[in-house]
Order: structure tokens, then C-alpha cells, then sequence
């Protein structure tokens, strides 16, 4: 009987861990998909010279990775809070750039923080 309550005990520890993780990563992907749809639609602002599209999307993207640092920050990861850092100032700079290469310089440092999570952070569509 003991030992049939410490299983269950150990059962339910393990499916209220993996449902708190479920939570984790869904409220991660909602951050996710709003970095990097803003970050495909700040591209293509760039492209268009749409300034007000520049500045939406810049805004957008650097709040989705500033959510995304903090997740880090609370998980004790200081290398993926500098990589998330990195994309939200990146983000700001392209709304902040006042010409085109500046624009280009600072969407280049946004897509290398990407990669640069994802290797070590990214397993498809969940954590490593
Ligand atoms: C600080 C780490 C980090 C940075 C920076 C980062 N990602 Fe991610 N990304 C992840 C992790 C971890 C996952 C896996 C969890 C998930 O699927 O959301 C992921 C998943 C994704 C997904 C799949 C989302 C889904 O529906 O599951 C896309 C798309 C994506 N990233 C795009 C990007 C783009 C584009 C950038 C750069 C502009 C970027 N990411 C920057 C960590 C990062």
C-alpha cells in the first residue's frame, strides 16, 4: 500500500512538472511568434521604406524579446538573456537607424541572434 502511494506521489510530482513546462512553453511561443513575425514584417518594411511600418514593427519585435529576456533571466540562463538582449536593442536600432545601411546593419545583428539561440536553446518547437 506504501508503496503503491509513493508511485502515485511520484506520478502526480511528475505530471504537475510536466504541466507547468507545457505552460512555460506555450506563453514562450506566444513571445516567440510575436519576435519573429515582427521581425520578418520589419524586413520587408525595410525593403518598402514604409517608416511607419519600420517603427510598429521595430517596437513590436524589441517588446516580444524583452519579454523573452526576462523569461531567461528567471531560469537562470545568462547566456540566452544576453542573446534575447542583443535581439531587443538590435530591434530598437532599426527603428532608431537613420538611413538605410543602418537599417541593414542592425536587421543583421537581429537575425545572427537567432541562430544563436537556437543552437544551444532549440530543439523544433520546444526547449532543448
Ligand atoms: C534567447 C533565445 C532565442 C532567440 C534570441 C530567438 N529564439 Fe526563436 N526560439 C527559441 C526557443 C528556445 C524556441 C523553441 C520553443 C518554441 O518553439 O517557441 C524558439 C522557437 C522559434 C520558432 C518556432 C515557434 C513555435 O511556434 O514553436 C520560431 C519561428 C523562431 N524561434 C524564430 C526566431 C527568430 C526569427 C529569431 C530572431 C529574430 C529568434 N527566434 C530568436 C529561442 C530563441
Amino acid at each position: 500500500m506504501r508503496r503503491v502511494s509513493i508511485l502515485f506521489s511520484v506520478f502526480a510530482f511528475c505530471a504537475a512538472g510536466l504541466i507547468a513546462q507545457n505552460a512555460d512553453l506555450a506563453q514562450y511561443q506566444t513571445w516567440m511568434k510575436a519576435g519573429a513575425g515582427a521581425n520578418g514584417a520589419l524586413r520587408s518594411a525595410v525593403t518598402a521604406k514604409d517608416a511607419a511600418a519600420i517603427k510598429e514593427n521595430s517596437a513590436k519585435a524589441a517588446e516580444a524579446f524583452d519579454s523573452i529576456a526576462k523569461y531567461w533571466a528567471g531560469k537562470d540562463k545568462a547566456d540566452a538573456v544576453k542573446f534575447s538582449e542583443d535581439a531587443r536593442d538590435a530591434a530598437k536600432a532599426v527603428g532608431a537607424a537613420t538611413d538605410e545601411a543602418g537599417q541593414q546593419a542592425a536587421l543583421g545583428k537581429l537575425a545572427g541572434t537567432c541562430r544563436g539561440c537556437h543552437t544551444p536553446y532549440r530543439n523544433g518547437s520546444d526547449f532543448k
